[in-house]
């Protein structure tokens, strides 16, 4: 049987409540021997500046990297985020991705048949769609230096750097080819070469690799503003999308809109090998923590890519997917997708997805 094992963080916020449920989900698939999982735990963010006074100890780094997966909740909240760079609870997310080389983070973007009534868009124009946006996560403007702020005339002055190399280019855009090859589909390579010497360097960069190694695969560039209108005017043109740090931030939350609720979207982060940390694009929701009322869907589904990419189990992960999607079809909704009809709490919403997965 398949297997390894895996660091579970349930960080901060409600982070620990959507854990619980896909740690569920995936007990329920060892208890079935599906597949062979064990776990640990380790606190990051808040969770362990409480404990410890830093954002991650070293030696929950260490335990990652002995890890063939992390399965990460959320980090943040009221409190610690305020302090300088380096002791934010956000940065003990930032430090695992960066030690484990996690420079591709795959957003999918798939509307459940379940949730076509349920956007701010026309059912027709949501109906199907299905893309991943890949998202370089290790450089770009986030990272760039110098960084800084200084005294201005009449104030001050911020400056931040947006950099890439050919190479850091190469490596994102070859993991963002390889996956249009597997769903057999085509790429668009998003940035701002009209405008920005970064964006030049990026394009030629993506144009270049996909002449010497991925010419079968269908490659088209579009300037980030014009993707943004596509995504929202016919999101159906796309099947997986490469871009920069801060343009796939920007553009993944708008397309977050599509599927109904920010709630529903899990995210893989990979590197070279199979090891991914895997965490659901939604924060950690200080406002509505604690009640039990958030939507598990974004960190089950995550649970769903790590089966896939770092357990080579795609099989149970369609078997989760479609549990969801069963349970979604059942109008059984939290309360970010209940609307004004009634709403099902977290752990709720799990005991569903369990009896959908008996029902299998
Ligand atoms: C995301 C988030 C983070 C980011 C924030 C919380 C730092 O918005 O994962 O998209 O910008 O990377
Ligand atoms: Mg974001």
């Amino acid at each position: 049987m398949s297997g390894g094992h895996v660091l579970v963080v349930p960080g901060d916020g409600i982070g620990p409540e959507v854990v619980a449920v896909a740690r569920r989900v995936l007990d329920w698939c060892v208890a079935k021997d599906l597949v062979g999982l064990t776990f640990e735990e380790a606190a990051v963010g808040g969770a362990a500046i409480e404990t410890i006074g830093r954002p991650i100890a070293d030696e929950t780094v260490a335990r990652a990297k002995a890890s063939d997966a992390v399965l990460f909740g959320s980090v943040g909240g009221p409190g610690w985020d305020e302090g300088p760079p380096g002791t934010r609870a956000g940065d003990g997310l930032f430090r695992l991705r960066r030690e484990l080389g996690l420079f591709a983070n795959l957003r999918p973007i798939r509307v459940s048949p379940a949730l076509e009534h349920h956007t701010s868009l026309k059912p027709e124009t949501v109906r199907g769609v299905d893309f991943v946006i890949v998202r370089e996560l290790t450089g770009g403007i986030y990272f760039g230096e110098p960084r800084g702020v200084e005294p201005a005339e009449g104030g001050e002055r911020g400056f931040n750097t947006m950099t890439y190399t050919s190479a850091e280019v190469r490596r994102v855009a070859n993991s963002a080819f390889a996956l249009a090859r597997k769903r057999g589909g085509w790429l668009h390579s998003v940035d701002k070469s009209n405008v920005l010497e970064v964006s030049g360097v990026w394009r030629r960069a993506v144009t270049a690799l996909h002449a010497d190694t991925h010419a079968d695969t269908p490659l088209h560039h579009i300037l980030v503003d014009n993707c943004c209108l596509q995504l929202i005017r016919d999101p159906s043109q796309f099947d997986v999308l490469v871009m920069s740090n801060m343009f796939g931030d920007i553009l993944s939350d708008g397309a977050g809109a599509l599927t109904g609720s920010l709630g529903m979207l899990p995210s893989a982060s990979l590197g070279e090998g199979t090891r991914g940390l895997y965490e659901p694009i939604h924060g950690t929701a200080p406002d509505i923590a604690g009640q039990g009322i958030a939507n598990p869907c974004g960190m089950i589904l995550s649970a769903a890519m790590m089966l896939e990419h770092s357990f080579d189990r795609k099989d149970l992960a369609d078997r989760i997917v479609a549990a969801v999607d069963d349970v979604l079809l059942a109008g059984t909704f939290t309360a970010d997708l209940a609307g004004s009809g009634p709403a099902v709490s977290t752990d709720a919403f799990g005991d569903a997805v369990i009896a959908a997965l008996e029902r299998g």
